[in-house]
């Protein structure tokens, strides 16, 4: 059976989205510091790779990699750090960067865990939003996309690790994702 259901955003769009919001993130930049990006692991990487390319000015990257679904489709709402930054924060404005929120759990738990590090600043860019799954609230940004509750894949985003590496963005049918 064909797994996938239809294509959500051809490359294009999603190109056309991430180059909008690097102008509007290069907007905001302080000019006296680099921004500090920070990409969550796995799943933001191919974004966050072709965000920071559309910001004009002083980028650094870091990476953090927390776990919260494992290989299955639904989340278990438990968050840990899998891999921590590799560099403090203190002092720094971090934008932190996110393929998809789903319920919310996830940034609301790096929110805490970054704060807490005295920042000077934090802000929250994810490519898709899933807003009608939220049950905490999180206070984003800059969204790239508002989408439906869909199980979607590529660009970054998988399904049991897969699709990560499809250039669009896909819904997977209903019937062929196991909770
Ligand atoms: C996805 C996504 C977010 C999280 C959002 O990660 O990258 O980190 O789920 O869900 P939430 O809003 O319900 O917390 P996933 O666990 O699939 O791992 P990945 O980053 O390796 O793709």
């Amino acid at each position: 059976m064909d797994e996938v259901e239809r294509v959500l955003l051809r490359r294009e769009a999603i190109a056309k989205r991430v180059q909008e919001l690097g102008a509007e993130i290069s907007e905001s930049l302080s000019g006296d510091q680099p921004l500090l990006a920070v990409s969550i692991l796995r799943g933001a990487v191919i974004f966050a790779a072709d965000l920071v390319r559309e910001i004009q000015g002083m980028v650094e990257m870091d990476f953090m990699a927390v776990s919260s679904y494992g290989d299955s489709s639904v989340s278990s709402g438990a968050v840990r750090v899998l891999k921590d930054l590799d560099e403090s924060i203190e002092g720094r404005d971090v934008l932190i960067v996110e393929d998809i929120i789903d319920t919310g759990r996830t940034l609301k738990f790096l929110l805490q865990n970054l704060k807490a590090r005295k920042p000077r600043s934090i802000q929250i860019c994810t490519l898709l939003d899933k807003v009608d799954r939220r049950e905490v609230e999180v206070p984003v940004d800059y969204v790239g996309f508002r989408i439906p509750d869909a199980f979607v894949v590529g660009y970054g985003l998988h399904y049991a690790g897969r699709y990560r590496n499809h250039p669009e963005l896909l819904v997977l049918r209903a019937e062929a994702v196991t909770p």
